[in-house]
């Protein structure tokens, strides 16, 4: 498949099935986002994979805050993409720069993430609306390791209608120096 079909192949679902996903296809998954570039190649991050109860109860209910993201209860598994505190020089960097790399480098790896289970048939969607204090609890995660991200994982289960991109023009958003 060439990249840019895999890219229009990805759309955040929010129907999915309950059919399970494999250890094995959650691991691929997560490899891909242990190989994403990050600032410093600080790697500060993460990824915890959640498949059953009671964890996996616990993580739906996290993203239920003010009433959001209802489409999670039949979410067979999730991988939660974490913060982990880098080694000093990178967050050094991170604030003479006043750039939040942690941020952007947790983003590339759901990418990576999200691209790979393409591969896999298997559909994604992306979640940043969650109680991280939930989540925390439900992991029993320790305070170095701080939940940013939430990729529900599984199998569309077919009854969302295919959307099209709802994108701004290539024009709009880019541009060439110099200008044609
Ligand atoms: C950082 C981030 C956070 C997101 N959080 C949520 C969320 O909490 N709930 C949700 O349904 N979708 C969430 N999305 C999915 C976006 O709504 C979606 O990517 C966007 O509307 C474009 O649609 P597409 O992914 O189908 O191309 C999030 C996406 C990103 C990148």
């Amino acid at each position: 498949m060439r990249f840019i079909d895999l890219v229009r192949s990805r759309s955040s679902c929010r129907s999915f099935s309950e059919r399970k996903v494999s250890r094995s296809a959650l691991s691929a998954v997560m490899d891909a986002g242990r190989l994403a570039p990050s600032a410093n190649n600080a790697q500060p991050w993460r990824f915890l994979a959640v498949d059953a109860d009671p964890y996996l109860s616990g993580v739906i209910e996290s993203t239920h805050v003010m009433g959001m993201n209802r489409f999670t209860d039949t979410v067979p598994s999730f991988i939660v993409l974490c913060e982990h505190k880098p080694r000093l020089a990178p967050t050094v960097a991170s604030h003479l720069h006043r750039r939040d790399y942690v941020s952007y480098d947790l983003g590339i790896a759901a990418d990576h993430m999200m691209l790979c289970a393409r591969t896999l048939n298997l559909d994604t969607c992306l979640i940043g609306w969650f109680s991280e204090k939930k989540v925390k609890q439900t992991l029993h995660l320790p305070p170095s390791v701080i939940p940013r991200l939430l990729l529900a994982i599984g199998y569309a289960d077919g009854s969302e209608p295919a959307r099209s991109k709802k994108r701004m023009s290539l024009q709009e958003v880019s541009r060439f120096y110099p200008e044609d």
